[in-house]
């Protein structure tokens, strides 16, 4: 199944794509994963796309384009794939559609996981990540079992950099100005579904399984 996880900063995505990928087996697509690799392996796309990322501000198109049609073209997202973070402005989804059609194929369904603003800032500044392993943690509504400690691996948590309030306000601007038109997109091409991630995570697991046809309740 090629899928889509659409859904402003913070609604979710990252953590229902790390269960959806145990459940449909296909790769995780993160653009915003790939980036911070990146920065951690401090190579030149790194560099470029943390002068972006630190204001909040979306890495240029030419450059996201070709990371995922470079991953998109190897064999294990022959069957599927799961993209978490891209498309996020429409010359983006077209490229997107343009290299569908090359590899004579299509997306199956883009599901858009929606969640009211005041929510969102809560989300993203008492998120914690693992280092080690990327498990995602909120302080709150996802704690680990010991603090700062990941309940997977024992690794080490940290807030991302631009989980600050001020890079959030600005990335959730970003979102309003240039993704959110994709909703309307994919509504037009019949393959949108909008699931309410105002609920917990498992209740949004189980309707986007009903989306896609699964019965995971
Ligand atoms: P990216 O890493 O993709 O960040 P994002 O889109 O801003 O989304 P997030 O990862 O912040 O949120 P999420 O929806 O994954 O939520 P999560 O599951 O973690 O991109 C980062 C940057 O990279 C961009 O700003 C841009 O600069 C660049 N970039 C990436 N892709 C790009 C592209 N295509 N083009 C250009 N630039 C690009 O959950 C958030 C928190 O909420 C967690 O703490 C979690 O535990 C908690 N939570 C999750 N679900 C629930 C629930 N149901 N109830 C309560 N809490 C919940
Ligand atoms: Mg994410
Ligand atoms: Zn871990």
């Amino acid at each position: 199944m090629k899928i889509v996880l659409l859904g402003p900063p913070g609604a979710g995505k990252g953590t229902q794509a790390d269960i959806l990928v145990k459940r449909l087996l296909v790769p995780h697509i993160s653009t915003g994963d790939m980036f911070r690799a990146a920065i951690s392996n401090g190579t030149e796309l790194g560099k470029e796309a943390k002068s972006y990322m630190d204001k909040g501000q979306l890495v240029p198109d030419i450059v996201t384009v070709g990371i995922i049609k470079d991953r998109i073209s190897m064999s294990d997202c022959r069957e599927g794939f799961l993209l978490d973070g891209f498309p996020r402005t429409l010359p983006q989804a077209e490229a997107l559609d343009s290299l569908m059609e090359e590899m004579s194929t299509s997306l199956d369904a883009v599901l858009n996981i929606s969640v009211p603003l005041d929510r969102l800032i809560d989300r993203l500044t008492g998120r914690r990540m693992c280092r080690n392993c990327g498990t995602i943690y909120h302080l709150l509504y996802n704690a680990p079992e010991v603090e700062n400690v990941c309940d997977a691996c024992g690794g080490e948590l940290y807030q991302r950099d631009d989980d600050k309030e001020a890079t959030v306000k600005s990335r959730l601007e970003v979102y309003e100005a240039q993704t959110a038109p994709l909703i309307s997109y994919y509504e037009q091409k019949g393959i949108l579904h909008t699931i309410n991630g105002d609920q917990p995570i498992n209740a949004v697991t189980a309707q986007l399984g009903e989306a896609l046809g699964e019965n995971w309740s």
